[in-house]
């Protein structure tokens, strides 16, 4: 059975939206894996941010990650990664179609990173990797 890592980010913590987050990804059908509550350090973030090093947002992006503490989730069930990926939608809030978690859940905040509440893999080997450090020992 396939398996993704989600994080819900700290603006998605912050907001108290965990509940609805996991609510959305148990009423879809797919179920939780492993769950836990806890803060990004820079290792771990330029590890996870590692294909997005040198870019302009990666600063920010990493500030933003270690603003407060992330729910990290191994979610699994067929086809998963392309599953939540679709529940999240697109990458930026503002046009992300209403229905999704960032389109229904999200919006620009007017600050130099995409405050987008959640993050899931993009491929099986991102999965395995992903999940190997967030989960380490798993
Ligand atoms: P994740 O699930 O978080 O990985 O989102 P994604 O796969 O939709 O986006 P991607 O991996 O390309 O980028 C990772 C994160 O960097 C995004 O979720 C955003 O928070 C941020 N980001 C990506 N592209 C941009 C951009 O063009 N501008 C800014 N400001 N932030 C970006
Ligand atoms: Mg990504």
């Amino acid at each position: 059975i396939e398996r993704t890592l989600v994080l819900i980010k700290p603006d998605g913590v912050r907001r108290g939206l965990t509940g609805e987050i996991l609510r959305r990804i148990e009423a879809k059908g797919y179920a939780l894996a492993a769950l836990t509550l806890r803060s990004a350090d820079d290792e771990l973030l330029a590890a996870h941010y590692a294909e997005h090093e040198g870019k302009p947002f990666y600063a920010p992006l990493v500030e933003f990650m270690k603003s407060g503490p992330v729910v990290a989730a191994v979610v699994e069930g067929h086809r998963v990664i392309e599953g939540f990926r679709s529940l999240a939608g697109a990458t930026d809030p503002t046009g992300a179609l209403p229905g999704t978690i960032r389109g229904d859940l999200g919006r620009d905040w007017g600050l130099k990173v995409q405050q987008n509440l959640v993050h899931g893999s993009d491929s099986p080997e991102s999965a395995v990797r992903e999940i190997g450090l967030w989960f380490p020992g798993s």
